[in-house]
């Protein structure tokens, strides 16, 4: 007796079952992958446009992680050590902000960035290089820093030419991120009057977890680090 499969390809001389058998399951493959890709959740019509966002490598970027923030007034009653009166205490959590400034990177990252950097010549086959986010940090805190300077502390004098990069750093940061959480107008009792509150929730990148990458790409810089001596 011949097989049940062998009298049914006879019965259609051409048309194998076993390549109309395949034939079909690739359609139904490829119609759930097509499926899938224009309604998964993976990606919706507004993700689109961010895929064709122009692109710039950072050594930095597997550390960017989004997180929910509820930021802070600063009126009396919520009122952070940043924005403190200055004390060794409030100065010491300025500095701990961007104290990680400087990293080393391998050539390999520093070949895939925009722009090249300086070699550090003390460890062969790293670079060096500083986040700007921590560069934007040191540059409030000159601001600040000036701001308080006849209260009785005493800082660094910092020259005007040096506020005045500071303040085009930090404007540009600003227009560069764009926030655009919302800040809202709701009733206060106290002023009657629909008052502003930017003590709401913002998208945040953890500013932590990029501290973190810097902490561990630290490198002490000494001062021949940025010296001509190795200049060839
Ligand atoms: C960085 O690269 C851009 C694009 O080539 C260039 O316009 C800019 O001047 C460069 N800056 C430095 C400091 O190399
Ligand atoms: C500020 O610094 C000067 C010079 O170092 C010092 O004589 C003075 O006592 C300091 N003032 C305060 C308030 O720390």
């Amino acid at each position: 007796m011949a097989p049940k499969g062998d009298s049914q390809a006879k019965l259609y001389p051409g048309r194998p079952p076993r390549l109309l058998y395949a034939t079909c399951m690739l359609s139904v493959i490829i119609n759930l992958a097509a499926f899938w890709l224009l309604t998964g959740p993976r990606i919706q019509p507004n993700d689109f446009a961010e895929l064709e966002m122009p692109y710039l490598y950072s050594p930095a970027q597997h550390a960017v992680r989004q997180i929910v923030v509820k930021f802070t007034r600063g009126l009396a009653d919520d009122i952070p050590i940043y924005e403190r009166h200055p004390s060794t205490e409030v100065d010491e959590a300025w500095r701990s902000l961007y104290s990680v400034a400087e990293n080393k990177i391998s050539e390999a990252e520093a070949v895939k960035m925009p722009n090249h950097t300086w070699p550090l010549y003390r460890m062969p086959g790293n670079y060096m290089i500083a986040l700007d986010v921590f560069h934007q940090l040191h540059c409030l805190d000159m601001l600040r820093q000036r701001i308080h300077h006849s209260s009785n502390y005493n800082y660094t004098w910092v020259p005007i030419s040096h506020l005045r990069h500071c303040i085009g750093a930090i404007r540009q940061a600003l227009m560069c991120a764009s926030d655009i959480s919302t800040v809202v107008f709701q009733w206060s009792e106290q002023q009657q009057i629909a008052e502003q509150r930017d003590d709401v929730l913002h998208m945040c990148r953890d500013f932590e977890q990029i501290r973190g990458w810097a902490a561990e790409h630290q490198f002490v810089a000494q001062e021949d680090d940025f010296n001509a001596v190795h200049r060839h």
